[in-house]
């Protein structure tokens, strides 16, 4: 199959709609793979910005003098035969003055030489009069892709659709048009971006497979982002003062487009005041996050809930992508005063939304995940770990093995058989099987005539070992679990977070590691049956310290300290 990408944006491969375009030729490569059909997949591209195409002369040279060519020596001899090689041609353009751009305009007008001058009846019965081809045309295949400004495709691409109606006939090519395209190029936005992309390259897959699904077209219609939200940010970009009509700084700029990210569902009862204090700029600004949205302010006038001191450099930085927000607080680039729950909880208050205001940002918390049950979604969603699944085996064991080590080891090993049911609905980790695996070994010990006082310590050993090894690899155990609060696997990448569990899973190691000194003893006492019971008031106070410290280190690190 011979692919021709027709890119008529002047922008070039910066093009918003070049994301789409290539989304979409990644979907159609990996269909034609899926299909094993031994297709030879030719792909080529043609740069409108980058070719010399002159205007059509209008001489009709084409037609009389030179048939089937050109009086024009440019880079359109090269674009014919290109468009003559294709078996699918994609159009790839902004729309401008909602049709396509100039450039992508003359293209299309020198393709005269493509039709005989005869004058036919159109069988579909678009306009009236029409050219027939001059060459073999038939099974040729043609896609539309486009996006434009405004908050929506609908309705502003009569012109296109028309265009093309008369240039293949009415419903012989595939169109996909989007709404809001220059929030392709923006990296902060990219949660909701590459979600749109993902259904492009579904759409890419099922149109080499036979037509794009009912399903994904309902997805590619729905707003990036609802109306209002995308038209103050996009109003919030330009930086104009809606009363003096006067240029803002670049800061206050910024100020505003962080603000109209906000999600109002995510307002917990109360007003916040996040102020922005950017160091090297001498600029504060104050964003209220309330009830029914946000709003900016200039003047200081309130009491600020969260300050974030950074120099606008570092702002921008992570903006474009270069750094991380969490890198950047490690590496105390920023200083972040008052509280710190607001900085925690970045991604629900300013994270990405779906066109219907709900928020994905907790994509890996198991069971929250606002695209599950849609019925037909085609979004697989992500499971979340539970910390719960490794607990419970050892836990069941330490109790019930104290009390009767026969029964009890019966009762731990039936505990582990069943946990595999769990990851239907849980993201397994190593330490869930590890967990498992050992407690059987325990239990299938006891059975076998092990001592219950020697088992007992030996599977407290084995568990702290199981913690305080991992503080040596890359990543602690309990970064497995906690991940699932903080953005899931992305917060492997946050070095604070990393720090911080890598702390708590040490403490904890720690604990479990000296366990065994007392447990022994207790375990020649007549209390021994309460051992299990004895050992879980220590883990209770380090629980909530664990819950007390996770807060309160990051916030430490954020105050510079
Ligand atoms: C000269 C010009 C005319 C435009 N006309 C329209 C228009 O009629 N309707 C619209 O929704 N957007 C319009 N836009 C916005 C572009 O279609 C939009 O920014 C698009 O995402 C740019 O895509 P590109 O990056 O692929 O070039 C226009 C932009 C320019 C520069």
């Amino acid at each position: 199959m011979n692919i021709l990408i027709i890119n008529g944006s002047p922008k070039g491969k910066e093009s918003n709609t070049y994301k789409l375009t290539t989304a979409f030729l990644e979907g159609m490569e990996t269909g034609l793979q899926d299909a094993r059909q031994n297709h030879e997949v030719h792909i080529d591209e043609l740069q409108v910005n980058r070719l010399n195409i002159k205007p059509c002369l209008g001489c009709f040279s084409c037609w009389n003098k030179t048939p089937g060519k050109c009086c024009i020596q440019d880079d359109m001899q090269e674009v014919i035969a290109k468009l003559l090689w294709a078996d699918v041609t994609i159009w790839s353009f902004p729309l401008y003055y909602f049709t396509v751009p100039g450039g992508l305009k003359n293209l299309i007008d020198r393709q005269l030489p493509l039709v005989l001058p005869l004058m036919v009846e159109r069988e579909d019965q678009v306009g009236n009069g029409s050219h027939p081809a001059r060459y073999d045309m038939n099974g040729k295949k043609t896609v539309v892709i486009s996006t434009c400004g405004f908050y929506t495709a609908e309705g502003n691409y009569d012109g296109v659709n028309s265009l093309f109606d008369h240039i293949c006939g009415k419903d012989q090519y595939t169109t996909l048009f989007c709404g809001q395209g220059e929030l392709f190029r923006v990296p902060e936005l990219s949660q909701r971006t590459d979600e749109y992309l993902e259904y492009v390259k579904t759409a890419g897959k099922e149109y080499v497979e036979s037509s794009i699904s009912e399903e994904t077209r309902t997805k590619l219609n729905e707003l990036l982002y609802p109306r209002e939200v995308f038209e103050r940010m996009a109003d919030a970009s330009w930086g104009i003062d809606k009363e003096s009509g006067v240029k803002e700084s670049d800061a206050l700029i910024f100020t505003r487009q962080m603000a109209t990210l906000y999600q109002k569902e995510s307002y917990t009862g109360k007003d916040q005041v996040l102020e922005m204090y950017y160091t090297d700029l001498d600029e504060c600004y104050q964003i209220v996050l309330g009830k029914d949205g946000s709003q900016v302010y200039t003047d200081g006038s309130k009491n600020a809930t969260t300050r974030i001191e950074t120099p606008f450099s570092v702002w921008r930085s992570i903006a474009s992508g270069e750094m991380r927000g969490d890198e950047a607080l490690m590496k105390q680039l920023y200083k972040v005063k008052g509280d710190f729950d607001l900085m925690l909880n970045w991604d629900t208050y300013f994270g990405g939304s779906d066109s219907s205001g709900n928020n994905n940002t907790s994509e890996a918390d198991a069971g929250k995940n606002s695209h599950e049950n849609e019925p037909g979604s085609k979004y697989i969603p992500k499971k979340g770990t539970n910390m719960n699944i490794m607990l419970t085996p050892w836990i069941v064991f330490w109790v019930a093995v104290a009390i009767n080590g026969y029964a009890g080891s019966l009762v731990s090993i039936g505990v582990c058989a069943l946990i595999p049911l769990l990851f239907y609905q849980y993201k397994k980790t190593p330490y869930d099987l590890l967990s498992s695996a050992f407690v059987t070994g325990c239990s299938i010990a006891v059975l076998l005539g092990a001592p219950e006082r020697f088992m007992m310590p030996l599977a407290y050993l084995t568990f702290g070992v199981m913690w305080t090894v991992t503080c040596f690899g890359k990543m602690p155990l309990t970064a497995h679990y906690s991940m699932n609060h903080y953005g899931g696997e992305d917060a492997w990448q946050n070095p604070l977070f990393l720090k911080t569990n890598w702390i708590l899973t040490l403490m904890w190691g720690i604990l479990y590691l000296l366990t065994p000194i007392w447990t022994y003893f207790i375990m020649g006492t007549e209390i021994a049956s309460l051992t299990g019971a004895i050992n879980s008031l220590l883990p209770i106070f380090m629980g909530i310290f664990t819950a007390w410290f996770q807060k309160w280190y990051p916030a430490r690190v954020a105050r510079g300290k």
